[in-house]
């Protein structure tokens, strides 16, 4: 059994997180200059079953993995594997992670973990799988990781294209018509997307006359980023990121330190800003024009976000 590697990207959600688990649709984006990568290398001297993992940035250093929490996506995704295999358990292996990605910032951690390590010990095992099989697993594991997910984290991941994405209806891949810039920044505070999801859903119970017209005008704005990313009309894109914000934050799911860094973008040139992924912390996006790219980096440092970063999504000629 050979060594392998895998490698899954990070994802942020453009327009429609949130409102995506309750039916509407939701564009997501790869963040693929963000990875965490897996070696995977065969342990032949070890008695069967051991299942070594090594994370840096999760503080793991040779854990067994049937000693983590069973909904950690590690632990989740090696399970799956070897129950969809059927197989009593698997050869002895060390599974060893790095991450360019930022945990738990909302930009798709859990799903990432979820996919390099389906991907790479099906490989490792000798039975590579379709995405959309990696997907369904993935998705699998989710549901532990996360209060019912809507499952656009695992598909933009697997996939690793701009989806429109709407559950239970079939994936749409996006064409953008022209490049796409996008600054991102971390508020440095962690919060969990379960917490968040099961927060809205209370309030969605107790208070749906409120909350039902802002999920469906999330749906509404991602129709209408998804025309404009097709025909390139960047205006259109940056109201729809804009309008998107402030229906989040209706929902009470920004925060003081992420409206600071959405005004401190907007105030830097960038055409339109909001939270992305789970919200009440974790990371902003700007859409920005290539030439003001660093000026919107520059503007964040200078006023207190963390590791704020370039990605470009490529128009498809
Ligand atoms: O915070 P993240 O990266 O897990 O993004 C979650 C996106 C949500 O719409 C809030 C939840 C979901 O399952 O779609």
């Amino acid at each position: 059994m050979p060594a392998i590697k895998s490698s899954a990207c990070g994802k942020f959600i453009l327009v429609g997180e949130h409102a995506v688990v309750y039916g509407q649709p939701a564009i997501a984006l790869p963040l693929s200059n963000r990875r965490i990568t897996l070696h995977i290398e065969p342990q032949i001297l070890a008695p069967s079953g051991k299942i070594k993992v090594f994370f840096p940035a999760l503080g793991l250093d040779g854990e067994p993995v049937d000693k983590l929490p069973s909904n950690h996506p590690i632990y989740r995704a090696v399970w799956e594997v070897i129950n969809y295999l059927s197989l009593s358990q698997s050869p002895s292996c060390d599974l060893r992670f790095n991450s360019q990605l930022p945990i738990g910032t909302g930009l798709g951690s859990s799903a990432s973990m979820a996919v390099a390590t389906i991907r790479g010990l099906l490989e490792f095992l000798g039975h590579p799988l379709s995405d959309a099989a990696i997907n369904k697993l993935a998705f699998e594991c989710e549901k532990y990781v996360h209060s019912n997910p809507s499952g656009v984290d695992n598909t933009v991941i697997t996939y690793e294209e701009p989806v429109f994405y709407q559950k239970g209806q079939e994936l749409v891949s996006l064409k953008p018509a022209a490049d796409l810039h996008f600054v991102l920044a971390d508020s440095g505070i962690q919060k969990s997307t379960g917490e968040t999801v099961s927060g809205l859903a209370e309030r969605y119970q107790t208070d749906s006359a409120l909350i039902k017209p802002i999920i469906e005008s999330i749906g509404q704005l991602a129709n209408s980023a998804r025309r404009a990313i097709e025909t390139g009309d960047l205006a259109e894109i940056a109201e729809a990121i804009n309008q998107n914000q402030r229906l989040l934050a209706e929902l009470e799911l920004s925060c003081p330190e992420l409206d600071h860094l959405v005004n401190v973008a907007l105030e830097s040139g960038a055409l339109a800003a909001k939270l992305t992924g789970g919200g009440k912390g974790g990371h902003i996006l700007a859409l920005v024009k290539a030439n003001r790219v660093e000026t919107v980096l520059q503007g964040l440092i200078t006023k207190g976000a963390l590791n704020p970063f370039h990605t470009v999504i490529r128009g498809v000629i």
